[in-house]
């Protein structure tokens, strides 16, 4: 993996007056070692690749996991607790110690991991687990992330309408494409507010909508995208803001 500054991001907008001091500097993004663990999880990866949650990715606690989301994305420390919590309760824990986790325990399939992700594969399809270009590049086409702005300044954008269509198509294909498909209850839930939260991460409040080219770090190079304009913002998220997102999804007729 290697890091890629698109030759757009000076034109992108840039948060004004942002209290939150980190950037790339700061908290430099470096790929993964060979036994570093990671997770199903770009938000999670992102954040042990910049060095916000253990680069190790090992020994993650709670409080460990607070402290990453408030810094790297300024969300309420307590945001995302039910998440943390359902690994616990689902015993995924391999650590040794009940209260924390390694970023490899969230790839036990049907506990939080399912089928039809964005940019994984499916359970019996192969490593459903590590990023898969095949995966993303039907679900970057959906999004339209290959159409961005060759000239740098038109269709710079994903809106909520595109990313709940583009979630909604990439779910169907995969059940389409998969006879042993888990499309459960769980499942949907899980997908829809997986869209919400990196929408909801990687939103520019300036411009009003995310940026294709913070998607594309994120999920391409588990890379949050600094380089590419990327500041925590000022207002804090918290899990309204998500709830609000994910009813905005919810609303799309798809
Ligand atoms: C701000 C923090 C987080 C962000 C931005 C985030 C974002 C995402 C996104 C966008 C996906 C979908 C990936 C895809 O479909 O390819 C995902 C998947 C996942 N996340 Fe997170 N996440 C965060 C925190 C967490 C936490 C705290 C947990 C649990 C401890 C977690 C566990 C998972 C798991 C297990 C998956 C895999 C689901 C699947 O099969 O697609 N995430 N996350
Ligand atoms: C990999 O990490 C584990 C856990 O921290 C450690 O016990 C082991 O020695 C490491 N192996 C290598 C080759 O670094
Ligand atoms: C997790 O372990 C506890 C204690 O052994 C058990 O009661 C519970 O049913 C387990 N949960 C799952 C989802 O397997
Ligand atoms: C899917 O991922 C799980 C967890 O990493 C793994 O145990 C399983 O073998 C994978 N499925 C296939 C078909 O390789
Ligand atoms: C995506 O897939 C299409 C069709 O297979 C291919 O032509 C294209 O080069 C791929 N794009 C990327 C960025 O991998
Ligand atoms: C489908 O996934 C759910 C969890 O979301 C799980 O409880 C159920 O056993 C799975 N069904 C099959 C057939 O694997």
């Amino acid at each position: 993996m290697k890091i890629t500054i698109l030759a757009c991001s000076a034109l992108l907008t840039i948060a004004a007056a942002c209290d939150c001091e980190n950037t790339h500097e700061r908290h430099e993004w470096r790929a993964p070692g060979p036994n570093n663990s990671r997770s199903p999880c770009p938000g999670l990866n992102a954040m042990a690749n910049h060095g916000f949650l253990p680069r190790n990715g090992r020994d993650i606690s709670l409080t460990d996991l607070h402290a990453a989301i408030t810094s790297a994305y300024n969300y309420a420390p307590e945001t995302l607790d039910n998440a943390f919590q359902m690994a616990l309760d689902f015993n995924l824990s391999t650590t040794g110690n009940s209260k924390t986790i390694h970023l490899s325990d969230l790839n036990k399939h049907n506990a939080i991991e399912h089928d039809g992700s964005l940019s994984r594969s499916d359970f019996n399809l192969g490593d459903n687990h590590s990023f898969d270009p095949e995966v993303w590049n039907s679900t970057a086409t959906h999004l339209g992330l290959y159409d961005a702005g060759v000239d740098c300044e038109s269709d710079l954008y994903v809106t909520v309408e595109v990313a709940a269509r583009a979630r909604a198509l990439r779910f169907r294909e995969a059940e389409a494409l998969n006879p042993a498909f888990n499309a459960s209850a769980g499942a949907l839930m899980g997908s829809v507010g997986e869209t919400a939260l990196y929408l909801t991460t990687l939103w520019d409040y300036a411009a009003g909508t995310a940026p294709k080219a913070w998607i594309r770090a994120f999920f391409e190079e588990e890379r949050i995208p600094y380089l590419e304009g990327f500041r925590a913002p000022k207002t804090q998220r918290n899990l309204e803001t998500l709830g609000a997102m994910n009813a905005a999804i919810q609303a799309v007729k798809v």
